[in-house]
Protein backbone atom coordinates (compact mmCIF):
# COMPACT_ATOMS: atom_id res chain seq x y z
CA UNK A 1 0.00 0.00 0.00
CA UNK A 2 1.54 3.05 -0.79
CA UNK A 3 1.52 6.31 1.37
CA UNK A 4 -1.63 8.36 0.76
CA UNK A 5 -2.30 12.04 0.61
CA UNK A 6 -4.42 12.01 3.73
CA UNK A 7 -1.24 10.30 5.33
CA UNK A 8 0.74 13.66 4.77
CA UNK A 9 -2.08 15.77 5.64
CA UNK A 10 -1.88 13.68 9.23
CA UNK A 11 2.19 14.17 8.80
CA UNK A 12 1.85 17.91 9.43
CA UNK A 13 -0.85 17.98 12.27
CA UNK A 14 1.83 15.73 14.29
CA UNK A 15 4.27 18.30 13.00
CA UNK A 16 6.33 14.94 11.63
CA UNK A 17 8.73 16.54 8.77
CA UNK A 18 9.36 14.33 5.80
CA UNK A 19 11.45 14.53 3.17
CA UNK A 20 10.55 13.95 -0.67
CA UNK A 21 13.23 13.72 -4.07
CA UNK A 22 12.82 13.74 -7.35
CA UNK A 23 12.82 10.30 -9.13
CA UNK A 24 13.57 9.95 -13.18
CA UNK A 25 13.59 5.90 -13.66
CA UNK A 26 13.12 2.80 -12.38
CA UNK A 27 16.20 1.68 -10.41
CA UNK A 28 16.45 4.66 -8.48
CA UNK A 29 13.13 4.77 -7.91
CA UNK A 30 13.54 1.03 -6.27
CA UNK A 31 16.56 2.42 -4.10
CA UNK A 32 14.81 5.96 -2.74
CA UNK A 33 11.51 3.76 -2.06
CA UNK A 34 13.40 1.01 -0.12
CA UNK A 35 15.33 3.60 1.74
CA UNK A 36 11.64 4.74 2.58
CA UNK A 37 11.41 8.07 1.13
CA UNK A 38 7.61 8.62 1.17
CA UNK A 39 7.35 11.01 -1.92
CA UNK A 40 8.60 10.84 -5.51
CA UNK A 41 8.59 13.71 -7.62
CA UNK A 42 9.25 12.83 -11.40
CA UNK A 43 10.18 16.18 -11.95
CA UNK A 44 10.64 18.23 -15.09
CA UNK A 45 13.58 18.43 -14.14
CA UNK A 46 14.55 15.22 -15.82
CA UNK A 47 15.08 18.12 -18.62
CA UNK A 48 18.03 19.44 -17.49
CA UNK A 49 19.01 16.65 -15.35
CA UNK A 50 18.94 14.05 -17.63
CA UNK A 51 17.62 14.77 -21.16
CA UNK A 52 20.91 17.83 -21.33
CA UNK A 53 17.94 20.37 -22.11
CA UNK A 54 18.85 23.72 -20.87
CA UNK A 55 15.80 24.57 -18.67
CA UNK A 56 12.56 22.41 -18.13
CA UNK A 57 10.64 24.47 -21.44
CA UNK A 58 11.01 21.65 -23.92
CA UNK A 59 9.95 18.82 -21.76
CA UNK A 60 6.73 16.92 -23.15
CA UNK A 61 3.45 15.05 -22.03
CA UNK A 62 5.42 11.55 -23.56
CA UNK A 63 8.81 12.39 -22.02
CA UNK A 64 7.04 13.00 -19.02
CA UNK A 65 5.17 9.66 -19.13
CA UNK A 66 8.17 7.39 -20.43
CA UNK A 67 10.01 8.44 -16.80
CA UNK A 68 6.49 8.51 -14.69
CA UNK A 69 5.91 4.98 -16.10
CA UNK A 70 9.26 3.93 -15.21
CA UNK A 71 9.03 5.67 -11.21
CA UNK A 72 5.87 4.35 -10.86
CA UNK A 73 7.38 0.61 -11.67
CA UNK A 74 10.22 1.12 -9.08
CA UNK A 75 8.12 2.92 -6.17
CA UNK A 76 6.33 -0.16 -3.60
CA UNK A 77 5.14 2.67 -1.06
CA UNK A 78 6.23 6.03 -2.03
CA UNK A 79 3.53 8.27 -3.19
CA UNK A 80 4.45 9.06 -7.25
CA UNK A 81 3.84 12.65 -8.20
CA UNK A 82 3.80 13.42 -11.89
CA UNK A 83 5.24 16.47 -13.03
CA UNK A 84 2.99 18.72 -15.68
CA UNK A 85 5.23 20.11 -18.21
CA UNK A 86 5.53 23.64 -19.70
CA UNK A 87 1.98 23.77 -21.55
CA UNK A 88 0.48 20.83 -20.14
CA UNK A 89 -2.25 22.60 -18.89
CA UNK A 90 -1.68 27.00 -19.38
CA UNK A 91 -3.26 26.91 -22.55
CA UNK A 92 -7.09 25.58 -20.99
CA UNK A 93 -8.48 23.65 -18.48
CA UNK A 94 -9.89 21.37 -20.39
CA UNK A 95 -6.03 20.80 -21.58
CA UNK A 96 -4.99 20.45 -18.11
CA UNK A 97 -7.90 17.87 -16.75
CA UNK A 98 -6.63 15.76 -20.36
CA UNK A 99 -3.07 15.82 -19.31
CA UNK A 100 -3.27 15.57 -15.76
CA UNK A 101 -5.61 12.68 -16.18
CA UNK A 102 -2.78 11.05 -18.23
CA UNK A 103 -0.71 11.11 -15.53
CA UNK A 104 -2.57 8.76 -13.55
CA UNK A 105 -4.00 6.50 -16.32
CA UNK A 106 -0.90 5.80 -18.44
CA UNK A 107 1.77 7.14 -16.08
CA UNK A 108 0.79 5.32 -13.31
CA UNK A 109 1.48 8.07 -10.53
CA UNK A 110 -1.08 9.05 -7.81
CA UNK A 111 -0.91 12.64 -8.30
CA UNK A 112 0.15 16.07 -10.41
CA UNK A 113 2.11 18.71 -9.73
CA UNK A 114 1.17 22.13 -11.06
CA UNK A 115 3.20 25.40 -11.04
CA UNK A 116 1.82 29.05 -10.10
CA UNK A 117 -1.55 29.80 -9.12
CA UNK A 118 -3.49 27.74 -11.35
CA UNK A 119 -6.24 27.65 -8.92
CA UNK A 120 -9.34 27.09 -11.63
CA UNK A 121 -7.62 23.83 -12.47
CA UNK A 122 -6.37 22.80 -9.61
CA UNK A 123 -10.47 23.29 -8.38
CA UNK A 124 -11.60 21.23 -11.28
CA UNK A 125 -9.35 18.55 -10.73
CA UNK A 126 -9.74 17.47 -7.13
CA UNK A 127 -13.17 17.75 -7.55
CA UNK A 128 -12.73 14.95 -10.59
CA UNK A 129 -10.42 13.27 -7.58
CA UNK A 130 -6.99 14.30 -9.15
CA UNK A 131 -4.71 14.92 -6.30
CA UNK A 132 -2.67 18.01 -6.70
CA UNK A 133 0.52 19.42 -5.49
CA UNK A 134 1.31 23.32 -5.70
CA UNK A 135 4.10 25.07 -6.31
CA UNK A 136 4.88 28.77 -5.64
CA UNK A 137 7.69 31.04 -5.29
CA UNK A 138 10.41 30.34 -8.50
CA UNK A 139 8.42 28.49 -10.20
CA UNK A 140 11.20 27.24 -13.25
CA UNK A 141 8.93 27.14 -16.16
CA UNK A 142 8.58 30.80 -16.12
CA UNK A 143 11.60 31.49 -15.87
CA UNK A 144 11.75 34.08 -18.70
CA UNK A 145 9.17 35.82 -16.99
CA UNK A 146 10.61 35.89 -13.75
CA UNK A 147 14.00 37.62 -15.49
CA UNK A 148 15.97 34.16 -14.53
CA UNK A 149 16.34 32.08 -11.31
CA UNK A 150 15.58 34.46 -8.66
CA UNK A 151 14.38 34.68 -5.01
CA UNK A 152 10.80 35.15 -4.64
CA UNK A 153 8.38 37.02 -2.10
CA UNK A 154 10.87 39.51 -1.20
CA UNK A 155 9.26 42.86 -0.12
CA UNK A 156 5.84 43.68 -1.64
CA UNK A 157 6.01 39.80 -4.02
CA UNK A 158 5.49 38.07 -0.61
CA UNK A 159 1.74 38.84 0.32
CA UNK A 160 1.22 37.98 -3.59
CA UNK A 161 2.61 34.48 -2.25
CA UNK A 162 0.58 34.26 0.68
CA UNK A 163 -2.41 34.73 -1.37
CA UNK A 164 -1.44 32.03 -3.96
CA UNK A 165 -0.64 29.22 -1.62
CA UNK A 166 -3.81 30.08 0.14
CA UNK A 167 -5.45 30.20 -2.87
CA UNK A 168 -4.20 27.19 -3.92
CA UNK A 169 -5.18 25.12 -0.43
CA UNK A 170 -8.54 26.52 -0.74
CA UNK A 171 -8.44 25.19 -4.12
CA UNK A 172 -8.00 21.59 -2.59
CA UNK A 173 -4.64 21.40 -3.27
CA UNK A 174 -2.99 18.39 -0.79
CA UNK A 175 0.56 19.80 -0.35
CA UNK A 176 2.51 22.65 -1.70
CA UNK A 177 5.91 23.20 -2.77
CA UNK A 178 7.91 26.50 -1.83
CA UNK A 179 10.56 26.92 -4.22
CA UNK A 180 13.52 29.64 -3.45
CA UNK A 181 12.16 32.11 -1.11
CA UNK A 182 13.21 34.15 1.98
CA UNK A 183 13.48 31.54 5.33
CA UNK A 184 10.72 33.79 7.02
CA UNK A 185 8.53 33.62 4.27
CA UNK A 186 8.58 29.95 4.20
CA UNK A 187 8.42 29.62 8.15
CA UNK A 188 5.55 32.04 7.51
CA UNK A 189 3.18 30.03 4.54
CA UNK A 190 4.00 26.73 6.49
CA UNK A 191 1.81 28.58 9.77
CA UNK A 192 -0.92 30.05 7.42
CA UNK A 193 -1.55 26.84 5.38
CA UNK A 194 -2.89 23.35 6.75
CA UNK A 195 -1.67 21.71 4.01
CA UNK A 196 2.09 20.48 4.30
CA UNK A 197 4.33 22.86 2.74
CA UNK A 198 7.61 21.08 1.10
CA UNK A 199 10.46 23.53 1.06
CA UNK A 200 13.36 24.06 -1.40
CA UNK A 201 15.31 27.05 -0.70
CA UNK A 202 13.00 28.20 1.57
CA UNK A 203 14.58 27.85 5.14
CA UNK A 204 14.04 25.06 7.80
CA UNK A 205 10.05 26.29 9.27
CA UNK A 206 8.78 24.28 5.88
CA UNK A 207 7.13 20.94 7.03
CA UNK A 208 8.74 18.87 4.41
CA UNK A 209 11.71 19.31 1.93
CA UNK A 210 12.83 18.66 -1.56
CA UNK A 211 15.88 18.05 -3.03
CA UNK A 212 16.45 17.20 -6.91
CA UNK A 213 18.08 14.11 -6.57
CA UNK A 214 21.19 14.81 -8.52
CA UNK A 215 21.95 17.83 -6.15
CA UNK A 216 21.65 14.99 -3.27
CA UNK A 217 24.49 12.51 -5.07
CA UNK A 218 26.70 15.15 -6.46
CA UNK A 219 25.94 13.92 -9.96
CA UNK A 220 24.90 18.24 -11.09
CA UNK A 221 27.38 20.17 -12.27
CA UNK A 222 26.72 22.77 -9.96
CA UNK A 223 25.05 22.47 -6.83
CA UNK A 224 22.84 25.67 -5.94
CA UNK A 225 23.41 27.50 -3.01
CA UNK A 226 20.39 25.95 -1.06
CA UNK A 227 21.01 21.89 -1.78
CA UNK A 228 23.67 19.59 0.06
CA UNK A 229 25.37 16.73 -1.88
CA UNK A 230 25.48 14.00 0.16
CA UNK A 231 27.75 12.35 -2.07
CA UNK A 232 30.16 12.85 -4.72
CA UNK A 233 28.82 10.39 -7.61
CA UNK A 234 30.08 12.37 -9.87
CA UNK A 235 33.26 11.38 -8.88
CA UNK A 236 32.62 8.09 -7.94
CA UNK A 237 31.15 7.42 -11.90
CA UNK A 238 34.51 8.81 -13.14
CA UNK A 239 36.49 6.89 -11.09
CA UNK A 240 35.08 3.46 -11.65
CA UNK A 241 35.17 4.37 -15.63
CA UNK A 242 38.77 5.26 -15.75
CA UNK A 243 39.49 2.38 -13.45
CA UNK A 244 37.72 0.19 -15.92
CA UNK A 245 39.60 1.56 -18.72
CA UNK A 246 43.45 1.85 -17.06
CA UNK A 247 42.52 -2.40 -16.27
CA UNK A 248 41.25 -2.94 -19.97
CA UNK A 249 44.64 -1.32 -21.27
CA UNK A 250 46.63 -2.92 -18.92
CA UNK A 251 44.69 -6.58 -19.67
CA UNK A 252 44.75 -6.59 -16.03
CA UNK A 253 40.40 -7.03 -16.93
CA UNK A 254 39.11 -9.59 -17.38
CA UNK A 255 40.92 -12.23 -15.73
CA UNK A 256 40.55 -15.69 -14.80
CA UNK A 257 37.66 -15.14 -11.71
CA UNK A 258 35.75 -13.20 -14.07
CA UNK A 259 36.11 -15.58 -17.14
CA UNK A 260 33.87 -19.04 -18.09
CA UNK A 261 36.48 -22.15 -17.61
O1 LIG B 1 11.04 19.53 -11.30
C1 LIG B 1 11.47 19.54 -10.13
O2 LIG B 1 12.47 18.88 -9.80
C2 LIG B 1 10.78 20.35 -9.14
C3 LIG B 1 11.35 20.41 -7.77
C4 LIG B 1 12.48 21.35 -7.74
C5 LIG B 1 10.34 20.77 -6.76
O3 LIG B 1 9.80 20.96 -9.45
Amino acid sequence: MSVTIHELGSWKAESKRFAMLTAYDFPTARILDEAGIPVLLVGDSVGNNVLGYENTLPVTMEEMLHHTRAVARGAQTALVVGDMPFLSYQVSVEDGVRNAGRFLKEGGAHAVKIEGPQVELVHRLVDLGIPVMAHVGLTPQSVHGLGGYRVQGRGEGASRLLDEAQSLEKAGAFAIVLEAMPAELGAELTRSLQIPTIGIGAGPDTDAQVLVLHDLLGLSERIPKFARAYADLRGEIARAASGFAQDVAAGRFPDPDHSYS
